[in-house]
């Protein structure tokens, strides 16, 4: 059972990850806008990660015998300068995930809610990915510079990131990832 002030707080976090996947969906569709099909692939696929970061939740929530309450996703910005604009912005909205994620984890310690605990383990490992992946993507930006062959070619690689998690959530998340063999 799921005490009321954890599961406000997941509740509010559904709604950072939904708003999450809205602005990978906007980055999305910008550089789709501005002929970077392989960055509109990336973020894209991003966008499915943060719906299943939300699903994960809201499965939890019902679950524990709690109440999923949904609230108004912010606007996301609609266009970005540049590529290294669209990565900077995604690295510091994750760290603020990541600190979110924190502040959850603190929460259910301060709780005693050790199922929460061991359900918020997943996030963790999981923001440093993303993390990592922000930053290895920056790193890589910052070697191209303003050489377009060179933003051209990492495009390329972009467009070869493949949607690793489940996208159909009619069954619920466990279902649907072990369907895809991911749990
Ligand atoms: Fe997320
Ligand atoms: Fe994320």
């Amino acid at each position: 059972m799921l005490g009321k002030k954890m599961e406000t707080a997941i509740n509010e976090q559904i709604n950072r990850e939904m708003y999450s996947a809205y602005l990978y969906m906007s980055m999305s569709a910008d550089s789709t806008f501005k002929g970077l099909k392989g960055f509109a692939n990336w973020f894209m696929v991003q966008y499915h990660e943060e719906m299943l970061h939300a699903m994960k939740m809201f499965e939890y929530v019902s679950r524990q015998g709690g109440k999923v309450v949904l609230k108004a996703i912010a606007e996301p910005p609609q266009t970005f300068e540049s590529p290294m604009d669209m990565f900077q912005k995604t690295l510091k909205h994750e760290q603020f995930v990541t600190q979110c994620i924190n502040d959850l984890l603190n929460l259910a310690v301060q709780e005693k809610d050790h199922a929460s605990q061991a359900f918020l383990q997943w996030y963790v490992t999981e923001q440093i990915e993303e993390e990592e992946n922000d930053n290895d993507i920056i790193a890589q930006l910052k070697l191209v510079g303003a050489d377009t062959a060179g933003l051209f070619m990492l495009d390329k690689e972009l467009a070869t990131r493949l949607l690793t998690v489940p996208s159909d959530f009619s069954k619920g998340v466990e279902a649907a990832m072990k369907a895809m063999g991911k749990a």
